[in-house]
């Protein structure tokens, strides 16, 4: 089947050359073209230019794209978005000022969510995630990460990375399964969290890989949550068993999180609201994604992470939306567009850049996703008609996306 997109106004993040990431003051350059076309043959991008260049041929399906712009699909490196149920009450909570941590203390927040995730059937867990990811496909996202990490138990946890697994067997989009066995610890481990670790490398590393359930591993390394020491335990185990490390870090304290992950060569760290000198310092020459979660820092009203600080200093950086019933309850990347920009002071290139081909490498998928470029996966949208690339950041909590392709076809 091959598709002509016509008339585009203006093609956004187009690449002649491929690059896995982008990193520094080159965050601020986007690659486009007014007045375009864009070739889809089969579930790949085949040919695209100036409506001026484009030769006379015939196509299956035509697409008039007049007043409207194309972007590549959203890469969301980071979700949590296979749960039961909602946490509205905790939210309360936190606006009575109790402190994330002091809910999480208390056996609310991450336990919350895994009490009714070892309660739900596969099914139910499934259901609702088809019914997140049709939302996220609509709000212009073609590739997402999720995470197990609501189990505590290993059953629980290989339940998780089922569901994940039937997700990705069953969805058009591009998804990666990552393996959170230490996202909380459980009330009976308290005070001996090592046997808890014990857990995570004994039984849910070797279940997970045996079964070929995760593609990446990942760990809460942070004050309150576990230690350096903790975390390199798993991360060793993990990489035996050929798991590449994603951390959580650096979101309640310097924690040694950014250090411990580009020790291990993780894809991303993510999080990073307590960045420092040394932990740059650390990033630079690393091959390890800083990754901001602006819907978490919105949702849980905390500082920002530097990001102005950390592509002055010519580091890449990557945003995701942290989808999850606790800290950021919401799918939709065009927002953290808009909180990039305003919160983080990226400009709409920089910030494009962040939820593109920077996420797309967090989850390892930036040579197939994540720009519109000869050979890749057809993963883009049709914006309604809009003036400007601009206007995707400004126009905040309305969906500007009008039509999305998935694999060259339309969903
Ligand atoms: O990425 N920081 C740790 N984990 C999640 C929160 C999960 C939850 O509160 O349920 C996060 O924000
Ligand atoms: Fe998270």
């Amino acid at each position: 089947m091959r598709t002509l997109v016509k008339n585009i106004k203006e093609l956004v993040q187009v690449e002649y050359q491929q690059r896995l990431r982008v990193c520094g003051k080159d965050m601020a350059t986007l690659g486009t073209i007014k007045d375009a076309y864009l070739i889809v043959d089969g579930d790949r991008i085949s040919e695209f230019g100036p409506m001026s260049e484009l030769k006379e041929q015939s196509f299956d399906k035509e697409v008039n794209a007049t007043g409207r712009m194309v972007f590549p699909s959203f890469c969301d490196s980071h979700t949590h978005l296979v749960y039961a149920g909602s946490r509205e009450i905790e939210y309360i909570d936190k606006i009575r000022g109790l402190s994330y941590d002091e809910i999480a203390k208390r056996g609310g927040g991450i336990l919350n969510s895994a009490k009714r995730v070892q309660e739900a059937t596969e099914q139910q867990l499934y259901d609702d995630a088809v019914q997140r990811l049709e939302q996220m496909i609509r709000m212009g996202t073609g590739a997402v990460e999720i995470k197990s990490g609501y189990g505590m138990t290993t059953e629980a946890e290989m339940k998780m990375l089922r569901v994940i697994r039937r997700l990705k067997e069953s969805s058009p989009l591009t998804i990666k399964s990552t393996l959170l066995g230490a996202h909380g610890i459980p009330m009976e481990y308290r005070g001996r969290q090592e046997k808890f670790v014990d857990l995570v490398v004994n039984e849910m590393i070797p279940r997970a890989a045996a079964e070929h359930l995760a593609d990446y591993i990942d760990v809460f390394c942070d004050a309150g949550f576990f230690t350096v020491e903790d975390t390199e335990r798993m991360l060793e185990t993990g990489a035996k068993y050929g798991l590449r490390a994603k951390i959580h870090a650096n979101e309640m304290a310097c924690s040694g999180g950014i250090q411990v992950a580009v020790k291990y060569n993780a894809l991303s760290c993510d999080h990073l609201e307590y960045t420092g000198d040394a932990e740059i310092a650390c990033l630079l020459g690393s091959e390890t994604m800083p990754t901001v979660l602006p819907g978490a820092a919105f949702f849980l009203n905390m500082h920002h992470a530097p990001v102005r600080k950390m592509m002055d200093a010519g580091l890449p950086v990557a945003m995701a939306s942290d989808c999850n019933p606790g800290s950021s309850p919401s799918g939709n990347m065009q927002l953290i567009l808009s909180f990039a920009c305003v919160n983080y002071r990226m400009l709409p290139e920089e910030a494009i850049n962040a939820t593109t081909i920077n996420s797309g490498y967090a989850m390892g998928v930036s040579d197939q996703l994540g720009s519109i470029a000869v050979g890749k996966r057809a993963n883009f949208y049709i914006t309604r008609p809009i003036p400007t690339y601009e206007y995707m950041p400004y126009a905040y909590g309305e969906n500007k996306v009008e039509r999305t392709f998935l694999n060259g076809v339309e969903v």
